[in-house]
């Protein structure tokens, strides 16, 4: 945590790219969703909780990058600007409409926080959070000595929430959950085994909701952290106290907690 400071402990929330933006057409928003997210967002923000957001890059960033990729076979320092700046473009629409419905919304590029993946500084975030701002950020490209590398929004819900020492880490994704073969919503998630990748998209260059839980589970095997995967109908509820989603916890982790908490 940084400074070891107790902030009001902040809630990370990631916006997967297939609910901001539309996944069938190029460069799309849904603004429907982003509407509706702006709502509860502000609904909760006003009730004294302190966020983070992350967004994905969905039909703006994968589209890009998978575009140019079959193109070209590399990506070159202008291919690498132009994917930032398409980022950028759905950002700046995202904070836009953040802004108007009320919430302080403060904008970072994940290629400024992060230089390479895992090489990132959070402290900004920090500050805003405690000024009662509403920090955001998202999934980017950045270019340095070894080429370019694909910063995914998931691992940066993951870093911020370390370093935030956040508690809750909600992942809004187009599904109200992981859902089992016949599509009906595993409530927990203990064991990658658990969860087969239907949902897996062709377009998505950063992984399908197989790697999501994977992460997830590595995570949840060393932090103290509710992590859920929900649809924006779940993330309404769970922040108004009630339950939605998929939990996702290391069933290992699970015994040593119950051993600690007496
Ligand atoms: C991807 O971010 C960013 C780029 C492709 C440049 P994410 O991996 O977080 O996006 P979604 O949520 O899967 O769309």
């Amino acid at each position: 945590v940084i400074h070891g400071k107790e902030l009001v402990e902040p809630i990370v929330i990631k916006l997967g790219g297939s609910v901001i933006t539309i996944k069938e057409k190029p460069y799309t928003v849904n603004h429907d969703a982003i509407k509706r997210l702006s709502k509860i967002i502000f609904t909760n923000y006003s009730a004294g909780k302190r966020l983070v957001l992350v967004h994905g890059g969905g039909s703006f960033g994968h589209t890009a990058v998978s575009e140019i990729s079959q193109r070209k076979g590399i990506l070159d320092v202008i291919d690498v600007a132009f994917v930032q700046y398409k980022m950028l473009e759905l950002a700046t629409i995202i904070t836009k409409a953040f802004i108007d419905e009320g919430i302080p919304v403060t904008l970072y590029p994940g290629h400024v926080l992060c230089r390479k993946s895992a090489d990132c500084n959070f402290e900004l975030l920090y500050e805003d959070l405690e000024n009662g701002l509403v920090p955001m950020t998202y999934g980017d490209i950045v270019y340095g000595d070894r080429g370019y590398a694909i910063i995914s929004g998931d691992d940066l819900a993951f870093w911020i929430s370390s370093a935030l020492g956040a508690r809750k880490i909600y992942f809004v994704t187009s599904k109200p959950g992981v859902l089992d073969k016949e599509g009906q919503i595993i409530r927990r998630v203990t064991n990658i085994d658990q969860v087969s990748d239907l949902g897996i998209k062709g377009y998505d260059v950063t992984g399908g909701m197989k790697k999501k839980v994977h992460a997830a589970l590595e995570y949840s095997s060393n932090h103290d952290v509710e992590i859920r995967i929900l649809d924006i109908d779940g993330l309404e509820k769970v922040l108004g106290g009630g339950e939605a989603g998929s939990i996702i916890v290391d069933s290992q982790k699970r015994l040593v907690n119950r051993g600690r908490r007496k």
